[in-house]
C-alpha cells in the first residue's frame, strides 16, 4: 500500500468524507473547474452527451450531477433530465432548470427500466463500490437505454503522462488553496487511486448488463469517457413502453 493510499477511507468513512467535501467546496466549484482545466471540461461534458445518440426528449438521468453542468448540457441538447447528487452543498449552488434529487446514487430513488439513458461526470472514483454503482445503472436504464461516464485519465504517452502528474499532483492542489480548499484539492487528486485500471471498468459493465461498451480518451488522455448500451429487449419496460408511444 502506498503512503497516500494509507490516508484514503474506504466504505462509509469514504462516503461522509466525499459528501463533506462537496459541501465544503460547492461555492467555487465552478470556477476552479474552469480555471484548472482551461475551459475544457465544457467541450468533455458535450462529448459525452453527444455520446448518448438518444431520440430527443429521452429521459436521462445525470449522476453525481454537482452543481449541474451535464444537466445543462443534457437539457440543452433536448433531453429530459433528473439530477441526483448527495452533497446538499453542490445541489444549493446548481444552476441547473431540471428537477434535481438529494440522493445516494448506489441507491438510486428510480424505477427499474424507468430511464432511457444517464450520464456521469468525474463520480466514478467516489463511490464506495463501483460494481455497486454499475449494477444500479443497468436496473434504471431501459434495455437499449445508453450511458455515458467521465472519468479522470492517465495519458498512454509516457512524456504527457509525466507533466500531467507535475500538474494534477502540484498545480491542482496549488489553484484549488488559492481559489477554494487546498485539502479537498489535495484529496481529489490522490483519490484517482481508487480508480480499477479501464480494462477493469469496461469488465464490470460488461458484467452488469452492458454491451457494446468502449472507452474514449480526450485530450490526449488526461479523462476517459466510458459508453455503452444496456443489454436486453424493451419489451415490459416502463421507459420502452413510454418510448413505444412516442412514435
Ligand atoms: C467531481 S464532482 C462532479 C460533479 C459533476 N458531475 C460535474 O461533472 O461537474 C463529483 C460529484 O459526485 C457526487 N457524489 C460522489 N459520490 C456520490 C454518491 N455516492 N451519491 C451521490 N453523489 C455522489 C459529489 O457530491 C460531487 O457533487
Amino acid at each position: 500500500m502506498t503512503p497516500a493510499s494509507d490516508e484514503l477511507p474506504e466504505g462509509e468513512e469514504k462516503s461522509r468524507k466525499v459528501r463533506r467535501l462537496f459541501d465544503t467546496i460547492s461555492g467555487r466549484y465552478n470556477l476552479v473547474n474552469r480555471v484548472m482545466t482551461v475551459g475544457m471540461d465544457i467541450g468533455w461534458r458535450r462529448r459525452a452527451v453527444r455520446e448518448l445518440r438518444l431520440p430527443g426528449e429521452a429521459l436521462v438521468v445525470d449522476l453525481a450531477c454537482g452543481t449541474g453542468d451535464l444537466c445543462r448540457e443534457l437539457v440543452r441538447r433536448g433531453y429530459r433530465t433528473v439530477g441526483i447528487d448527495f452533497s446538499h452543498g453542490m445541489l444549493t449552488n446548481a444552476r441547473a432548470s431540471n428537477p434535481l434529487v438529494e440522493a445516494d446514487i448506489l441507491r438510486l430513488p428510480l424505477a427499474d427500466g424507468s430511464a432511457d439513458g444517464a450520464t456521469c461526470g468525474f463520480a466514478l472514483r467516489n463511490v464506495v463500490s463501483l460494481p455497486q454503482l454499475f449494477a444500479e445503472l443497468a436496473r434504471v436504464v431501459r434495455p437499449e437505454g445508453r450511458i455515458a461516464l467521465l472519468e479522470t485519465s492517465e495519458p498512454d504517452l509516457a512524456v504527457l503522462r509525466a507533466g500531467h502528474a507535475v500538474y494534477f499532483r502540484r498545480v491542482v492542489p496549488l489553484i484549488g488553496g488559492l481559489l477554494s480548499d487546498r485539502e479537498a484539492y489535495s484529496y481529489l487528486p490522490r483519490s484517482v487511486v481508487y480508480l480499477p485500471p479501464a480494462a477493469d471498468m469496461l469488465s464490470m459493465l460488461g458484467e452488469a448488463g452492458f454491451r457494446q461498451v468502449e472507452r474514449s480518451q480526450l485530450s490526449g488522455g488526461i479523462v476517459q469517457l466510458l459508453t455503452g448500451t444496456r443489454a436486453g429487449t424493451r419489451a415490459g419496460t416502463r421507459a420502452g413502453t413510454r418510448a413505444g408511444t412516442r412514435g
